[in-house]
């Protein structure tokens, strides 16, 4: 026997707010020195940027670690997968000279045709407690999951497998529509069959036991990047339910999502956006509106990475990072646009919510009280215009050279959430990144 290895290099990067939060880019930051990088939950509802010089690259399913020769990327079983959407991606990434080393979870769920109209009924039956979905599938191939008929990518690899779970999966899903719903199904379950046999064909090189190959790994001492999607507040369990998405996308879903029992030393880093932008529906206490809202949206481009909606944008929340840093075990932020809050007077941060006259620092269970939920601010001074040029010194010289109101605003956030803010990022671009 080997001795296991307590070396490991593990960094977990997981969303602090409502999603988009700039994970994409930490998680490229970071992609170059691992050895794996990881997706853990959630599905193409997720939309990652990462910007290399003047190349902007949009990624749905494959790590944000796949613009690097060296790492492996790997889509784990607790991810789930629109095959066709995958195959467009890595097609894609091919056509811009980049050549995806690139291996899927054989046990990960296979978004189906039938989801995606299950998505569209759900999202209309739910009516003020629906999430306003990405509309990709992603609660129903979760829902077929824990009914155990789901389909799941190795099952593409054995038609006769596929066709009999299939038989079950289509018509649980047809009567859904047809009876619960009275919706319109004209997808035919011979086209549905000979397609996704075909998509299995183009991806059998990818699909594989991923669990077996990143156990060796892992006992070889490689390191390991986990890159999670979405972000607290849409988790299943501790998000605003039920205004969340359908997985689990805290820091404890490392090890179900990939089935590695990853026990060692780990960096667990959340990405927060130095204020908050929401794309669906939920209360948000911090919610900004009218031109304030509208100049913070322009400025800061804050137009869905997946579905092209414009996103709600807000005032920081430290209720909401503060539940950030107890559910994941956070060790550090990374704190994202802050090269977008510049040229502003002040800066309004919540620190806590009055409910019903009583001050509430940490995120309620209860959606009647997020529903009441006003934001306590304080304020502080802004900072001024930063160029691109003054970017790059500041990247250059580091932390201690930003202006002060910068660095008052970082440690006004570590004090209230008891966790240091390590990595300032003052750009979407790899390099307008200060790591203190
Ligand atoms: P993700 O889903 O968390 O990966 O985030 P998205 O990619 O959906 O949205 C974040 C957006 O902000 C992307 O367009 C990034 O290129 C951009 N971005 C990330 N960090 C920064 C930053 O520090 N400053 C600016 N201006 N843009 C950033
Ligand atoms: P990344 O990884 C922002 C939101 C949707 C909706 C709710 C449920 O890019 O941060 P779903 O399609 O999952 O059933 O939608 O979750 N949502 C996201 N918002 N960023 C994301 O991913 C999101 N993925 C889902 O808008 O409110
Ligand atoms: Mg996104």
């Amino acid at each position: 026997m080997t001795e296991k290895s307590h070396s490991t290099s593990l960094t977990v990067v997981v969303g602090s707010q409502w999603g988009d939060e700039g994970k994409g880019k930490i998680t490229d930051y970071f992609a170059g020195d691992c050895d794996y990088v990881v997706r853990f939950q959630g599905g193409n509802n997720a939309g990652h940027t990462v910007i290399v010089e003047s190349e902007v690259y949009k990624l749905h399913h494959i790590p944000s670690g796949v613009l690097y020769p060296h790492p492996v990327s790997v889509i784990g079983n607790g991810v789930v997968i629109n095959p066709k959407g995958l195959i467009e991606e890595i097609e894609s990434l091919k056509e811009r000279g980049v050549e995806p080393n690139l291996k899927v979870s054989d046990r990960a769920h296979v978004i189906m045709p039938y989801h995606i109209v299950m998505d569209e009924c759900l999202t209309g039956h739910q009516g003020d407690l629906a999430a306003g979905s990405t509309k990709r599938g992603i609660a129903p191939v979760y829902a077929d999951k824990a009914y155990r008929h789901g389909i799941r990518m190795g099952d593409l690899l054995e038609p006769a497998i596929f066709e009999e779970k299939l038989q079950r999966a289509y018509h649980f899903n047809k009567q859904v529509v047809t009876k619960a719903f009275e919706a319109t199904f004209d997808l035919a379950l011979e086209d549905i069959y000979t397609d996704y046999l075909s998509y299995g064909e183009t991806l059998k090189n990818y699909i594989c036991d991923t669990q077996v190959d990143l156990y060796t790994a892992y006992r070889e001492g490689k390191s390991f990047l986990l890159e999670g999607a979405q972000g607290v507040s849409l988790d299943l369990d501790h998000g605003l339910y039920p205004h969340t998405t359908s997985s689990n996308t805290v820091a404890g879903q490392i090890n179900v999502g990939t089935g590695i029992g990853f026990n060692g030393q780990r960096r667990i880093i959340g990405v927060a956006k130095a204020y908050v932008s929401r794309v669906g529906i939920s209360p948000f206490p911090t919610e900004l509106d009218g031109d304030e809202a509208e100049l913070l949206r322009e400025k800061g481009q804050e137009y869905g990475t997946t579905t092209g909606r414009p996103r709600r944008v807000g005032c920081l929340d430290l209720v909401q990072l503060r539940q950030a840093v107890r559910v994941n075990g956070l060790t550090e932020i990374a704190l994202t646009k802050i090269d977008i809050l510049c040229a502003m007077n002040e800066h309004k941060i919540c620190t806590a919510y009055n409910i019903s006259g009583e001050t509430v620092s940490e995120m309620p269970g209860s959606l009647g009280k997020m529903r009441k939920a006003v934001p306590e601010y304080s304020t502080l001074k802004g900072w001024p215009e930063i160029s691109e040029k003054q970017i790059e010194i500041y990247c250059k010289n580091g932390y201690e050279d930003l202006p002060d109101s910068i660095k008052d605003y970082v440690n006004f956030i570590e004090e209230a959430v008891d966790c240091p803010v390590t990595i300032i990022s003052l750009g979407p671009q790899r390099h307008q990144t200060i790591v203190r």
